[in-house]
């Protein structure tokens, strides 16, 4: 997948994510969710009934449909959360 990033824009320090198994680049500064989103990532969940696939919604802490399990803590708002070396998320593809 493709970097989505912008490559002129200045960024800290990289860091090294695990997403259900795969390795992906993030930058010290980003939530987890702009990083998810950089790499090409769409889908977070599924609606429980119909299985169709979500993705966030409002990107600042209010709706909820970012939750996942961040270092083994389940229901995490990823866009709220910073991205720290060698964190290891999972969620439901
Ligand atoms: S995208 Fe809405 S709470 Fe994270």
């Amino acid at each position: 997948m493709k970097d989505l990033r912008i490559d002129s824009v200045k960024r800290k320090q990289k860091v090294k994510l695990t997403v259900n198994g795969r390795k992906i680049n993030a930058y010290e500064g980003e939530t987890v969710l702009a990083a998810l989103i950089a790499a090409g990532y769409k889908t977070l969940k599924k609606n429980p009934v119909s299985e169709e696939p979500r993705g966030a919604l409002c990107g600042m802490g209010v709706c909820f449909e970012c939750t996942m399990a961040i270092d083994g803590v389940p229901n995490v708002r990823a866009c709220m959360t910073e991205v720290q070396e060698g964190m290891n998320i999972e969620f439901d593809e």
